[in-house]
């Protein structure tokens, strides 16, 4: 019987692809201002709060604001992201992810979400998805930024399962950085070259089976 007792998602980026319309929005108020945003950089922006993207964001373009002002401009940001995802429909979930779902329940194990956004239940409601996880852990329940640990641990509190017998799923380094520091085997979700620290690494939910958590 395996060791894993229960799979903590993180939202974004690995249940599905909102982690596009995060940066569409961080580009575009980046263009607002007069720079750019790559896809290389936009790395760092992941997994981590909106206003620790927006300080990075800033830092890129060396843009200097008060606190009033970020405010306002994670605002503007947020609400052009949020017109892209109350626009979502179950079929962007990304391929497998049900499957999988599926298979860590029938398996005995608990699921749960551990995301940095305050969107996340947006986003499940509208995916159709709530019930599929024990706990759901997001922005407004976690407060400290992965890579602190905070909302994985929290979610292994309220599965009431220790950390080594969670596994996190992740795309982004923070997140990565995160379950290792809340003492979590990890697979990276994404490229080995991105999230080359992580346990194991595959391109999607696609490629899971229950059987790789056999340890
Ligand atoms: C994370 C994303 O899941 O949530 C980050 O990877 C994002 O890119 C963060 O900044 C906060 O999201 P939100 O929806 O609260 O702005
Ligand atoms: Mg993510």
């Amino acid at each position: 019987m395996s060791n894993v007792k229960a799979c903590i998602f993180d939202l974004d980026g690995v249940i599905v692809d909102t982690a596009k319309y995060h940066y569409l929005a961080w580009k575009r108020l980046a263009n607002e201002m007069g720079f750019d945003l790559t896809e290389e950089q936009n790395e760092q922006l992941k997994g981590i709060s909106r206003m620790a993207s927006l300080d990075i964001l800033l830092g890129i373009g060396n843009q200097v604001f008060d606190k009033k002002e970020k405010v306002e401009l994670a605002d503007r940001k947020n609400t052009w992201y949020r017109e892209c995802i109350i626009k979502m429909k179950p079929d962007e979930i990304f391929p497998g992810v049900i499957d999988f779902l599926n298979q860590v329940k029938a398996a005995g194990m608990k699921s749960a979400i551990g995301s940095a956004s305050k969107n996340a239940m947006t986003i499940l409601e509208q995916l159709g998805i709530v019930d599929y996880f024990d706990s759901i852990i997001d922005g407004n329940k976690a407060q400290k930024a992965k890579p602190n640990p905070e909302v994985f641990l929290k979610a292994s509190i309220e599965l009431a399962v220790a950390p080594e017998h969670c596994v996190v799923f992740e795309d982004a380094q923070a997140g990565v950085e995160a379950a290792k520091n809340g003492g979590m085997f990890c697979v990276g979700v994404g490229s080995p070259e991105i999230l080359g620290q992580a346990n194991m690494v595959v391109a999607g939910l696609h490629e899971m089976k229950i059987e790789m958590l056999d340890f």
